[in-house]
This record gives C-alpha cells, structure tokens and sequence, in this order.
C-alpha cells in the first residue's frame, strides 16, 4: 500500500503542494474548504472543512490513519491543529502553534530577532495605549509602516509615502489598529527590492529554495491596494537581476539564526519557513518571517523541485534534513488570473478554459474556483493560477501571455510581470539605490 499523506487548504498553493505529493507517488488525502476542481480530481479522498475547524479535520486525519501531514495556509497554524496531531501520535511536517508565532506573531518575530542579535531587524515600537503611540509619532524621524500584529493576509499593513500620505494619517491608522486588536506595530520604512526566501526546516538545518520576488499590488506598474498576490517570477540563477550579489547570502544567514534561536529557546521549527526580505543600502532587512510556503512563491519553486517531496517532508517532521534538494535551473513567470475588481470590489463571474491550454507548455494550478477542470464558477478570491518555465523570465512571461488568450470570461491578469521592461527598470532602479559594484552577475 502506499503511503497517505494529508494535506490541508484548498488555494493555488495547495493545488501546486497536492500535484507534488501525488508526483512522490504517495496517496493524497485532503481537507478542503472549497471544491477545489485539481485537488478534489488528486485526491483519494476528501473532507470540505472550514479550515479554522481543527477538530473536523484532526479527526479526518484519524479515521483515515494517515502517515503524514502537511498543511498550506496560516490561519490554520494559528489553530491546535498540529499540536493535537502530534499528540495523538501523527506525523506532521509542519510548525506547532508555539512555533508559528514566528509568523503569527510579528512582535515575537521581532522579539527573537532583537534577543539573539540577529542582523536584519528594524527599529520598532509595540504600543499598547494611545499615549505610547503618540510618543512614537512625536519623536518620529523617518517614515513608519504601520502593522497590526497578527495575520492579515498582506492585506493590514499601510506605509508612509504610499497608502499613508501623511504623518497624521499614520498616526491615526495606527490608533484605529490599537482601538481594535489593543496594541499596534510601528517599524522603521525600508526601501529596495523585496524578495522571497524559503527553506525546508527540520528543526536545526534549513535547505533553501530558488528566491522568489512577488507583486502584491493589483494593478501594472506596481500600483493600485495590495493584494494576496498578483503572480510571481523566479529566474534560472535562484537569484534575481535586480538584487545585488550579497543579497542571498545575508537571507540565508538571517533564516539560519532564526532557526537556531528557535531551538535554542526549545520551540524548535520543523516546516517550510519563507522570509520575506527587503535588498537595502543598509543590508538584507526583514520584513517577514512566514511559517508555510507562499502563495503564489511556492507554486513557482514546487515547480521546479526535482527532489522527492514526501521524502523531504518525513526528513522535516524526523529532524533528519538530507543536503541541499533539487531544483530545475530554469526561470519560471506566475500569473494570476483574478475576478474584476479584486483588491477593491471583486465581480467574480465564470472562466471558460480550452483544451489548448494545457497544449501551451504551461501549468494551471486552481485557487479559490468551483465547478470542473474547464468550466469553472469565480469567487470572490484569485481564481486560476498560470505559470511557465523557460530559459529567462521574459521568455516565460511569454509564454504565459500567450495561453492567456485560452481562458475565456471575464478576468484581470498583470500582464507586465516578468516582461523585459519591468526587469530592466528594476535594475536601474536598485543600482541607482545600492550602487552598480553591487551587481557584478550583471553583464554590461
Ligand atoms: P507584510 O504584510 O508585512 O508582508 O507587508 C505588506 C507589504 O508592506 C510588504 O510587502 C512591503 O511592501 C510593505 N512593508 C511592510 N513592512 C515594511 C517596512 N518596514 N518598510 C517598508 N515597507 C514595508
Ligand atoms: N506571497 C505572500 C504570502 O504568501 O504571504
């Protein structure tokens, strides 16, 4: 018999996440909080939870006597989900609550990283009264970004000289989030290139990924409110053009320390971590530590990963990590297809899929749709996930434009993630903060 393995949450990551296991050759069981089309045709069985629902799902778990479990989304790790599995003697390969907080708690996160000296962290404040808050803003000398300190979907936190036009409107956004969860984070602006790092974690060792840069805003340009994620790319080099060369390095050490700390105050973490770093004049400077794969950054390195998944994930829940994991030397180009509106005031209406399509050289992966494989009902959430691999991103940009013209109905796609243009302006835009001695991978 082989062996089953569980998997948690119902969006395009966990669409990318199940297509891994069953690639293992390992028997899917799901829990699913939507009728998830891919993931349901994947699975050998399947539960429709609501995803806070940890009891449903815990004793799904059991009836089914599973081998291991792997969950996708955040809200659930703030959940006893993984710490009762555990308890009742099941495999999971991912963190417990206490773990999480690395990322369900962005006080604790920048707590640790002040406790150990970790290089990276910000200057912040926590503040718990008005009083605290308008100390803050009276000694202010450079411009904040105003967060709520626990999961908000990317979607809680507003910065100065962007959603915040004002030092008045900060500071009252920040007292609006004091009134409502009693204590709000205030933390220095950086500026430069964001990227995304994640690694498989056993506990004591990390095994890194390709880097991953997302685009959060709704619309081209980079502009328009943020979002979960509009797509994401990945190049050949598991580095990025427009990052400087000692960029991945100084990712890697922060995510090192992290994980020792971590074990070294006996709250060990075994999953997948993902930070989300800023390239800055100052050095590579957190802006978050995750405790699962990204969504949409995860779809594009499990499509790449060569290495065995379900081997990876019993090494992570064993605390056994064996060496560096395989990636295919390609760029690859993520785009979402999302509702009208999404990221103000979604439409969702239906998408028609040709069979030509999945002729195109790209992968479909499907988030937050119902209904079968090519008819598919929208909902209020991103709908279809696209993405390519190819020699350079621009080439896989390519081709995941051209597949669009397959996909039928009314949609909204970023077009210009990926596109030559966007990477060049990139460039010019990161020599210009950091200097061009930093970019030596560069041909000029
Ligand atoms: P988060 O939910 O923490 O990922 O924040 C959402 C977005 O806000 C990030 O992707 C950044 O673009 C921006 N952001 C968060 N913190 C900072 C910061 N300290 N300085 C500048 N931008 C930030
Ligand atoms: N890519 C943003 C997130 O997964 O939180």
């Amino acid at each position: 018999m082989t062996e089953k393995v569980m998997l948690v949450g119902s969006g395009g990551r966990e669409d990318a996440i199940a297509r891994a296991i069953t690639r293992s050759g390992a028997t899917l069981i799901s829990a699913i909080g939507h009728e998830n089309p891919s993931i349901k045709s994947l699975s050998s069985k399947y539960v429709i939870a609501n995803e806070l629902d940890y009891r449903k799902i815990e004793e799904f778990a059991v009836d089914n006597s599973v081998d291991i479990v792997f969950i996708g989304p955040d809200p659930v790790l703030d959940t006893p989900l993984v710490n009762n599995l555990l308890k009742r003697g099941i495999p999971v390969a991912s963190p417990t609550m206490e773990a999480a907080r690395i990322e369900t708690s962005k006080m604790f996160m920048r707590e640790l990283m002040k406790r150990h000296n970790i290089p990276g962290n910000l200057d912040f404040k926590e503040c718990f009264s008005e009083e605290e808050v308008n100390e803050a803003f009276r000694s202010l000398d450079h411009d904040v970004a105003v967060k709520p300190i626990g999961l908000t979907g990317g979607k809680g936190v507003k910065v100065m000289g962007e959603q915040l036009k004002t030092v008045e409107e900060a500071r009252s956004y920040a007292l609006e989030v004091l009134r409502r969860d009693g204590v709000v984070l205030i933390e220095e602006k950086m500026v430069g290139e964001e990227f995304s790092l994640q690694a498989f974690v056993d506990g004591k060792n990390a095994s890194f990924m390709p880097i991953v840069q997302d685009y959060k805003r709704a619309y081209e340009g980079d502009t328009g409110p943020n979002t979960g994620g509009m797509g994401s790319i990945s190049d050949s080099t598991f580095t990025l053009p427009f990052l400087s060369d000692r960029a991945p390095e100084e990712a890697r050490h922060i995510i090192i320390d992290i994980v020792r700390s971590m074990n070294s105050e006996n709250t060990p973490f075994k999953g997948v971590m993902y930070g989300q770093f800023m390239d800055t004049p100052r050095g590579v400077k957190v802006i978050e530590i995750n405790a699962r794969f990204a969504d949409p950054e995860g779809i594009n390195v499990l499509s790449l990963l060569k290495s065995d998944f379900v081997e990876t994930l019993h090494q992570i829940y064993d605390g056994n990590l064996q060496g560096d994991k395989i990636f295919e030397k390609k760029a690859t180009v993520l785009k979402y297809i999302v509702p009208v509106g999404y990221g103000s005031d979604p439409k969702p209406g239906e998408i028609e899929l040709d069979r030509e399509i999945f002729q195109n050289g790209v992968d479909v992966l499907y988030a937050s749709v119902s209904g079968d494989m090519y008819r598919l009902k929208q909902t209020t959430s991103r709908s279809l996930a696209i993405i390519a691999k190819a020699e350079s991103i621009p080439e896989a940009s390519d081709i995941v434009d051209s597949s669009i013209a397959h996909v039928k109905g009314n949609y909204y796609v970023r077009k210009d993630i990926g596109r030559s243009e966007f990477i060049e302006s990139k460039i010019r835009k990161s020599m210009a903060l950091l200097g061009d001695e930093k970019f030596t991978r560069i041909q000029r």
